[in-house]
């Protein structure tokens, strides 16, 4: 009686041995969270991207009471502070979204239709294959073409200003980087409101919140 409990007891031991063994192996695998994308390795609407110190998290997300489908990056900690939107004013309807960079080495967020929502749109890529975005622990995402960035997020804000990330411009160029507000806490398209600097008094800089840019 002994014995048979105890090769019973074994058994049910070694299942969970097994199990154990198992569960440790796949999430092992699925702590593999890579912190680029490369021509060949794209994001689909379920998969996300950690910056490599895990501060911060880039992929699909809906804001709270849509069901509209955002590329955006948030903290890893507090997935409800979004602080950065690729596709804000072009959001796709279902959830076959994937972004990836295309053969002439930009960004791009299409469907499964192909139908493309945002682009970060660079004519003068020279050497595509050799692209590589990656996400990194201030929160910017870079495309990097061998280790030239060609282009980066926080040189294209939403609504969050994070340390290391400036805003500004040229009254030379008048081009101008400022933050600009959500619609709504549901819809991150470009709000009313926007926040910068005040140009125009260069000796005596400001910062001015606008109501429809005035
Ligand atoms: C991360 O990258 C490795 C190596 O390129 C790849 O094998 C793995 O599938 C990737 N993981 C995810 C979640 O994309
Ligand atoms: C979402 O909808 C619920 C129910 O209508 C409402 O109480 C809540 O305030 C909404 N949340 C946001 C962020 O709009
Ligand atoms: C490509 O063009 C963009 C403007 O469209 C410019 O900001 C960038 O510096 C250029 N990059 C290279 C590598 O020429």
């Amino acid at each position: 009686m002994i014995n048979l409990i105890s090769i019973i007891c074994g058994r049910i031991f070694n299942r969970l041995l097994h199990f154990c063994l198992l569960f440790l192996v796949f999430h092992n695998c699925s702590a593999i969270d890579n912190s680029t994308i490369t021509p060949t390795q794209a994001i689909t609407d379920s998969q996300t991207l950690s910056s490599t110190g895990g501060v911060f998290k880039l992929g699909f997300f809906s804001p709270p009471n849509s069901t509209h489908r955002y590329i955006g990056i948030w903290y890893e900690f507090d997935p409800r502070t979004i602080v950065w939107v690729a596709n804000r004013d072009n959001p796709l309807t279902d959830s076959t979204g994937t972004l990836r960079i295309t053969d002439d080495g930009n960004l791009v967020v299409s469907d499964g239709r192909g139908v493309v929502f945002w682009t970060t749109d660079m004519s003068n890529i020279s050497t595509p294959t050799n692209s590589v975005a990656e996400l990194l622990d201030t929160g910017n995402f870079v495309l990097r073409l061998l280790t030239d960035v060609v282009w980066q997020s926080f040189d294209h804000p939403t609504n969050t200003l994070l340390p290391g990330m400036n805003i500004g411009g040229s009254i030379v160029t008048g081009k101008k980087l400022e933050l600009t507000s959500w619609k709504s806490e549901s819809d991150p398209s470009t709000g009313i409101f926007s926040a910068g600097p005040e140009l125009s008094n260069a000796n005596n800089p400001q910062l001015i919140i606008w109501r429809n840019g005035s």
